[in-house]
C-alpha cells in the first residue's frame, strides 16, 4: 500500500483536471488506493472559484465518471481529500504562503506531487516560483503534461528550464497512453510468453501497424490544435512510445532504467526521415466535411472558422527500424481526427507459411495476424488458419482467438490510464513515464518532418467519418500492404 501523499494539481480548474485528473483520484479512492491522511489541492485563479470548486468538482464526477462509478456516499468521502488554493502560477505574491502553510503541516518526507496541468510556456516560471519559496523538497516530483515544446530545440528549452529546479529522476514527463492497461499487457506478452517474443522479428512478422484514430474532431481545442496539429500531438509521443514498446529488446530488469535504455535503442535507430523521404513516405491528411455516426459533420476548416490552414488532422507513415531484429520491416504509423471508427490498436501481421501445401484449391492461406487492441475496448485476437469442421473435403478458414481483457476485470475495476501513472508518480515508480533523452531523440526524428511540410505541399483532404485520405492506402499498396481497419477484417 502507498503511503500517504500530498497532489497539487496547477490548473485544477482546467478541462484536463476536471475530465482526467480528478475522475482518476476519484477511483483510485474507491478501489482503496488513495492512502488516508494524502491531500488533492488543485489550485484556482480566485476566491470565487476556490469557494465553488468542490461543487465543481462535484458536478464534474457526475458528468465525467462512468454510469455506476459515481455514488454520493463515496463522493461525501472523496470531497474530504480536495483542498483547493488560490494560486497564480506565474506571479510569486502572498497566495504561495497558503500552499507552503498547507504542505509543511505535515511531515517533510511526505511524497509531494507537483502536477502541472498548464501551458508549456509557464512550466519554467511555475518551478522557479516552487523553488523560491522553499516548496521542493527531497520527496517532491514534478508531472508535466505533453507536448513538450513544439520542436526539439523548444524541448530541450523546457527541459533544460524545469531541471534548474528539479533532478532528472524528480522529473514525470507523463504520456497517457502508456498508462492504459493493454499498453503493458503489451510488455507482459511480449516478455513473459516465449511464443511470441520467439517470432517477433524481421524472420516472420511481415509488417506492423500502429493506428490511433478517433471520431472527435478539434472539440474546444482550436487554439492549441491549430499550432500543433496530429504529428506533434499524437505522433512525437503517443505513437513512437508504442512504436518503442512493441520494437524494443527485452529490458535486463523491469526498472525505469532497464526501460527507458531499450526505448531509447529504438529511437536511436528510427531510419531517419529527411527531404525527399518524408514526400515518399509520410501522407499528411486534413478532413473536409462528411458524415460520422449518421450525423453531418463539419470539415477542419469550417470547426476552425479561420479560413486556411494547412494544419494536418490525419498522418500516416512509413519507418524503419535499422537493427538486426527489425532490418526491412515496415512500420506504419498511423493517425487522425473525425476517422470513421474510435479505435486505437496495434496489428501484427506475420510472413506467410514459406511453402503452401494446400495449393490454392482449398481457399488461400492467409498469414497470422496478432491485433492489440487498446480502445475503445481492451483485447488481444490471435487469427490463425484452421481446417473448416463440418466439411469432408479440406478447406481452410481464418479462426481468430480473442481475449476481452474488459470481462477480465473484477467488478468495479475501471482500467484508468491516469490513476495509474498519477499513483506511480506519488509512489516514485518512474517506469512508464518519459527520459528527457527520449523527449530529445523523438523530436530529433519528427523536426526535418515539419521542415519538409513547411517548404513544400500542403494536406491531402479526407472525408469526416472515413478512413483517411487515399494516399495513405497507397503507400502501403506500394508494399503491397493494406491498413487492417476495425470492423473491415
Ligand atoms: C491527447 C491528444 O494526448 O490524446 C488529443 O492531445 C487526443 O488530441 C487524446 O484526443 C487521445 O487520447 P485517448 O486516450 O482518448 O485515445
Amino acid at each position: 500500500m502507498l503511503n500517504p501523499f500530498d497532489i497539487v494539481i496547477f490548473g485544477g480548474g482546467g478541462d484536463l483536471a476536471l475530465r482526467k485528473l480528478l475522475p482518476a483520484m476519484y477511483r483510485a479512492y474507491q478501489e482503496g488506493n488513495l492512502p488516508e491522511g494524502s491531500r488533492i489541492l488543485p489550485t484556482v485563479r480566485g476566491q470565487e472559484q476556490q469557494q465553488e470548486y468542490i461543487e465543481t468538482a462535484h458536478q464534474a464526477l457526475k458528468s465525467f465518471l462512468s454510469d455506476g462509478e459515481f455514488n454520493d456516499k463515496d463522493w461525501q468521502a472523496f470531497s474530504t481529500y480536495l483542498i483547493p488554493v488560490v494560486i497564480n502560477v506565474t506571479e510569486a505574491d502572498d497566495n504561495w504562503n497558503e500552499l507552503h502553510k498547507i504542505l509543511n503541516s505535515d511531515a517533510e518526507d511526505k511524497s509531494r506531487v507537483f502536477y502541472l496541468s498548464l501551458p508549456p510556456a509557464v512550466y519554467g516560471q511555475c518551478c522557479e516560483i516552487l523553488s523560491s519559496k522553499g516548496l521542493i523538497t527531497e520527496t517532491s516530483r514534478v508531472v508535466v503534461e505533453k507536448p513538450i515544446g513544439y520542436c526539439g530545440k523548444s524541448a530541450e528549452e523546457i527541459n533544460a528550464r524545469i531541471a534548474e529546479f528539479f533532478k532528472e529522476e524528480q522529473i514525470f514527463r507523463i504520456d497517457h497512453y502508456l498508462g492504459k492497461e493493454t499498453v503493458q499487457n503489451l510488455m507482459a506478452l511480449r516478455f513473459s510468453n516465449a511464443l511470441f517474443e520467439n517470432l517477433w522479428d524481421a524472420k516472420t512478422i511481415d509488417n506492423i501497424q500502429i493506428s490511433i484514430s478517433e471520431t472527435v474532431g478539434l472539440e474546444s481545442r482550436a487554439g492549441f490544435y491549430d499550432k500543433a496539429g496530429a504529428l506533434r500531438d499524437m505522433v512525437q509521443n503517443h505513437l513512437l512510445q508504442l512504436l518503442c514498446l512493441v520494437a524494443m529488446e527485452s529490458p535486463h530488469k523491469l526498472n525505469a532504467k532497464s526501460i527507458r535504455t531499450e526505448k531509447l535503442k529504438v529511437l536511436e535507430a528510427l531510419r531517419p526521415l529527411l527531404g525527399e523521404d518524408v514526400d515518399n513516405n509520410v501522407v499528411r491528411g486534413q478532413y473536409v466535411p462528411g458524415e460520422l455516426g449518421g450525423k453531418i459533420v463539419p470539415g477542419y476548416l469550417e470547426e476552425l472558422a479561420e479560413g486556411a490552414s494547412t494544419t494536418e488532422t490525419f498522418v500516416a507513415i512509413r519507418a524503419h527500424i535499422d537493427n538486426w531484429r527489425w532490418s526491412g520491416v515496415p512500420f506504419y504509423l498511423r493517425t487522425g481526427k473525425r476517422m470513421k471508427q474510435r479505435c486505437a490498436e496495434i496489428v501484427v501481421e506475420y510472413k506467410p507459411v514459406s511453402h503452401n501445401v494446400y495449393g490454392n484449391n482449398v481457399g488461400p492461406v492467409q498469414p497470422n495476424r496478432l491485433v492489440i487492441r487498446l480502445q475503445p475496448e481492451e483485447s488481444i485476437q490471435l487469427t490463425l488458419m484452421s481446417k473448416k469442421l463440418d466439411k469432408h473435403e479440406m478447406q481452410l478458414q481464418p479462426v481468430t482467438l480473442n481475449i476481452e481483457l474488459s470481462d477480465q476485470y473484477e467488478n468495479g475495476f475501471h482500467s484508468d490510464a491516469y490513476k495509474r501513472l498519477m499513483l506511480d508518480a506519488a509512489a516514485n515508480n518512474p517506469s512508464l513515464f518519459i527520459h528527457r533523452q527520449e523527449v530529445r531523440r523523438a523530436w530529433k526524428w519528427i523536426d526535418p518532418i515539419i521542415a519538409r511540410w513547411q517548404e513544400k505541399g500542403a494536406p491531402s483532404l479526407y472525408r469526416a467519418g472515413s478512413w483517411g485520405p487515399e494516399a495513405a492506402d497507397e503507400l502501403l499498396e506500394e508494399c503491397n500492404h493494406k491498413w487492417f481497419n476495425v470492423g473491415e477484417g
